[in-house]
């Protein structure tokens, strides 16, 4: 019998926590950073070294699954774990943010939101229902309500507008949600950056009674300061024995910031991304490996790490195969920074435990200033 889903707080130093979330494919360490795994895959890695990182949670994108290959194929081979070799707990995204940021002549009603593929022109309609839909047939532990998130910066009128139409689709969303043991839906917050809008945003959503709350609409242009404001007015807000993820953030900074306010989740395409540009993370800082003071540099990334691409290449072998265009620079450097990312929580989850996360958070953020690039 898969036992519910379940979020269990382990030990708090100020706001910020360490807990346990449990889903239908195992447990979740938190905070946890969750690999971004749009496509069904965390571009350039395999799962077995994405979970030797100490990954716990890969993420899908209902977007660009329900485009190619198709829910229902990916349904019919067994689900998105299976097609995808990740056994582990997935969170999909709802296609809300990906369809304003991606596709083509886009057209938001009541109902839902009309737009063209931006791989091949076809147009689809994504709705609270259809969205929910296809996040059962990916068979996904953790899905997320469709919403609408809007650019910053914005006026008044309009974030408010789709802060409004997101709860809306809450409550649709979690009507139309199908899951089963060991599977929840979360909403998300809104509001943009007006303080009063996400207020309202939170409590409105905290009445409807979700197993989880997202802050959404971050990371979008805004300064970090607006961030860390907005979080500090909505963390209030939600209830202390429910999971609170902040959507698309961040550098390795934003994530310290936050957890300090009380976030639990994060996901961002930032260690893997760049990852595929020649930019490592490190305790020591970013370093561009694409710059020619790294050419002669027998060093690895970092060799206490004890992920394998970090301590086993030379910076002088990473910057070579990054320059020469290699495909093993971006699997490597990926691997890398995944792993950085993933030992930056690890500690975070072990200094909350002991109660001093503050001089934890201060130790990393003095070890980043060893690099310059
Ligand atoms: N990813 C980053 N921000 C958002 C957001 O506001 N909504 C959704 N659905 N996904 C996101």
């Amino acid at each position: 019998m898969t036992e519910p889903f379940s979020f269990t707080v382990h030990a708090t130093d100020g706001a910020a926590r360490t807990g346990t979330i449990r889903t239908a494919h195992g447990d979740v360490a938190t905070p946890a950073f969750m690999a971004v795994g749009t496509a069904a895959t965390v571009k350039a890695m395999q799962m077995r070294d994405v979970r030797e990182t100490g990954t716990d949670v890969v993420l899908g994108n209902t977007y660009h699954l329900m485009l190619r290959p198709g829910a229902e194929r990916v349904a019919e081979l067994g689900g998105l774990h299976k097609f995808s070799n990740w056994p582990h707990t997935i969170l999909t995204d709802s296609g809300g943010f990906q369809v304003m940021s991606l596709a083509k002549l886009r057209k938001v009603t009541e109902h839902g939101v009309t737009f063209q593929s931006h791989i091949d022109g076809s147009k689809h309609v994504l709705t609270p229902e259809r969205s929910m839909e296809i996040q059962a047939l990916l068979g996904s532990d953790i899905q997320m309500q469709f919403d609408e998130c809007v650019d910053l910066p914005n006026g008044r009128d309009e974030i408010d507008r789709a802060m409004r139409l997101s709860l809306r689709w809450a409550e649709r969303s979690k009507a139309a949600f199908q899951g089963g043991p060991g599977q929840a839906v979360f909403a998300i917050v809104q509001g943009g950056d007006i303080a009063d809008l996400r207020v309202e945003s939170a409590r409105a959503l905290v009445k409807m009674d979700f197993p989880g709350y997202a802050i959404g609409g971050l990371a979008v242009g805004e300064p970090q300061e607006v961030m860390a404001r907005m979080l500090d007015v909505t963390v209030p807000e939600l209830p202390s024995n429910r999971p609170r993820y902040l959507m698309g953030v961040g550098t390795p900074d934003d994530l310290l910031l936050s957890i300090e306010r009380g976030i639990d989740m994060f996901d961002c395409v930032m260690p893997t991304r760049a990852g595929r540009h020649g930019l490592a993370y490190t305790r020591f800082g970013r370093i561009n490996l694409k710059n020619a003071r790294h050419a002669n540099d027998p060093t690895p990334l970092d060799p206490e790490s004890n992920c394998p691409a970090a301590r086993d290449y030379s910076r002088a072998y990473l910057h070579h195969l990054v320059r020469s265009g290699e495909l093993l620079a971006m699997t490597l450097i990926t691997w890398a920074n995944l792993a950085y990312y993933q030992s930056l929580m690890a500690g975070a989850r072990t200094a909350i435990r002991e109660g001093r996360f503050a001089d934890y958070a201060a130790e990393a953020r003095a070890g980043w200033a060893r690099e310059r690039e």
